[in-house]
C-alpha cells in the first residue's frame, strides 16, 4: 500500500513517514519547504534505510499536485501540509486561510479525480476552544479563537461534506493535543524558524543557551501550580496513531474522528521541572503576563481512539523530554549545519 504524505518533511510528517515505512508501506513526500529542509527526507532514508519519491510541489500549484497523482499509484493520503503559527495566522489571515483551504481544497479535488479516497487529516485540539470540562471528548462543541484554528475547523467541515456527497471517502480526522520531543535516533526533530512559539522547543533553546530565559504565560490559572496545562505527547506516539489510522480505517467508509494525547496534563513549571532533570540544564524563567487567546488547561480523553484505532500512547514525560533534548543538543541549529 502506498501513502502520500503531504508536509512529509515537516516535523510530525516526517516522524510518521518513518512509522509508515518501518510498518512496510511504501510513500511519496510532497511538500514545498515553506517551513522544512529537505534535509529531514535524507534523515528519514538514513534511519529506515528505505527510500521513496519526494516532489517539491506546492498545493496551491493544482496542475503540479495533478502531475503527481499522475506519476504515482496512491492508495490514500496522510494530510499534513499547512502553516501552523497562531500568531502569525493573526496577522496574516487571508494567508493563511488561502493556504490551508485552498491548498486542502485541491488535493481533494484531485484525489477524488484519480478515486483516492482514503484521507488521514490533521487536526488540533484548539478546535475545542476553551472546554466546558476537562478531559475533553471528540463530541464536545467545537469553536476556535484565531484563523489558524479556524482553517482546522472549516477544513473538518469540508471533509464532512465531502463525504455526504461521495460515500467512498473514509475520512480520518485526527485532532492532536501538544506533540513534542524527537525520534531517539537524534536524526530528525521539530526545527521551528526563528524564535519559538511553542513551550517545549523555547525550553529547549534556552537549555542550549540560544535563549536567554523562558517567559512563564501567567500563573494565575485555576490550575495545580497557577501555569497553563496542556497534554504533551510524544510525537513517535502521534505518528504511530496515524499508522493504526491507515491500518483500521482506510478500507472503512466514513468520517472517524479521534482525540490523540495521552490523557495526562502537565503544567509549565512541571515541564521546566521535567526538562532541566532530562537535560542536567538549569531552565531560567520569568513570571509574565497571560498570552491572549490562552485557555487554562486542556488534556484528552482518548479512550475512542484505544477503542477504535487499538492506540494508546507508549511514552511518558521522561521519554519525551530525553529525546527532545537529544534531538536539540545534537542539532543545535537543527538542519542547518
Ligand atoms: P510543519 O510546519 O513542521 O509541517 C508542515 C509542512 O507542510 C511543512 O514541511 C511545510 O513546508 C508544508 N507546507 C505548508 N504549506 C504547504 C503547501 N501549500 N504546499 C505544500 N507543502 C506545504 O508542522 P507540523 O508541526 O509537522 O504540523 C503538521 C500538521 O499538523 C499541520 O497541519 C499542523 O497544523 C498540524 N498540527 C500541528 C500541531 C503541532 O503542535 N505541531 C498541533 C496540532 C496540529
Ligand atoms: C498552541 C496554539 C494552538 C496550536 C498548538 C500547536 C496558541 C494560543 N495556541 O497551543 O492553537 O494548535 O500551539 O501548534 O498559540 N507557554 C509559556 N511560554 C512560552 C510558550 C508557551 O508559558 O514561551 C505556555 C502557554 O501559555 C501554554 C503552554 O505553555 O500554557 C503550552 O503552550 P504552546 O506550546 O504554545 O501550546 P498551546 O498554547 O497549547
Amino acid at each position: 500500500m502506498k501513502i502520500l504524505v503531504t508536509g512529509g518533511a515537516g516535523y510530525i510528517g516526517s516522524h510518521t513517514c518513518v512509522e509508515l515505512l518501518n510498518s512496510g508501506y511504501e510513500i511519496a513526500v510532497l511538500d514545498n519547504l515553506s517551513n522544512s529542509s529537505e534535509k529531514s527526507l535524507d534523515r528519514i532514508k538514513e534511519i529506515t534505510g528505505k527510500d521513496f519519491e519526494f516532489y517539491k510541489c506546492d498545493l496551491l500549484d493544482f496542475e503540479e499536485v495533478n502531475k503527481v497523482f499522475e506519476a504515482e499509484q496512491v492508495d490514500g493520503v496522510i494530510h499534513f501540509a499547512g502553516l501552523k503559527a497562531v500568531g502569525e495566522s493573526v496577522q496574516k489571515p487571508l494567508w493563511y486561510y488561502h493556504n490551508n483551504i485552498t491548498g486542502t481544497l485541491n488535493l481533494l479535488k484531485i484525489m477524488e479525480m484519480h478515486k483516492v479516497y482514503n484521507i488521514v487529516f490533521s487536526s488540533s485540539a484548539t478546535v475545542y476552544g476553551n472546554p466546558k470540562s476537562l478531559p475533553i471528548v471528540e463530541d464536545f462543541p467545537l469553536s476556535t479563537t484565531n484563523p489558524y484554528g479556524s482553517t482546522k475547523l472549516y477544513i473538518e467541515g469540508i471533509l464532512k461534506d465531502l463525504f455526504v456527497s461521495n460515500n467512498n471517502f473514509s475520512v480520518t480526522i485526527l485532532r492532536y493535543f501538544n506533540p513534542i520531543g524527537a525520534h531517539k535516533s537524534g536524526l530528525i526533530g521539530e526545527d521551528p524558524k526563528g524564535i519559538p512559539n511553542n513551550l517545549m522547543p523555547y525550553i529547549q533553546q534556552v537549555a542550549i543557551g540560544k535563549l536567554p530565559q523562558l517567559s512563564v504565560f501567567g500563573n494565575q490559572y485555576p490550575t495545580k501550580d497557577g501555569t497553563g496545562v496542556r497534554d504533551y505527547i510524544h510525537v513517535v506516539d502521534l505518528s504511530i496513531a496515524h499508522v493504526k489510522a491507515v491500518e483500521k480505517k482506510s478500507d472503512v467508509a466514513g468520517v472517524h474522528i479521534y482525540n490523540i494525547g495521552t490523557g495526562n496534563g502537565y503544567s509549565v513549571l512541571e515541564m521546566v521541572k521535567a526538562f532541566e532533570k532530562a537535560s542536567g540544564k538549569e531552565i531560567k524563567y520569568k513570571i509574565c503576563p497571560n498570552r491572549p487567546g490562552d485557555i487554562p488547561a486542556c488534556f484528552a480523553d482518548a479512550t475512542k481512539a484505544k477503542n477504535e484505532l487499538d492506540w494508546v500512547a507508549q511514552y511518558n514525560l521522561e521519554d519525551m523530554c530525553r529525546d527532545g533534548w537529544n534531538w536539540q543538543s545534537k542539532n543545535p541549529n537543527g538542519y542547518e549545519e
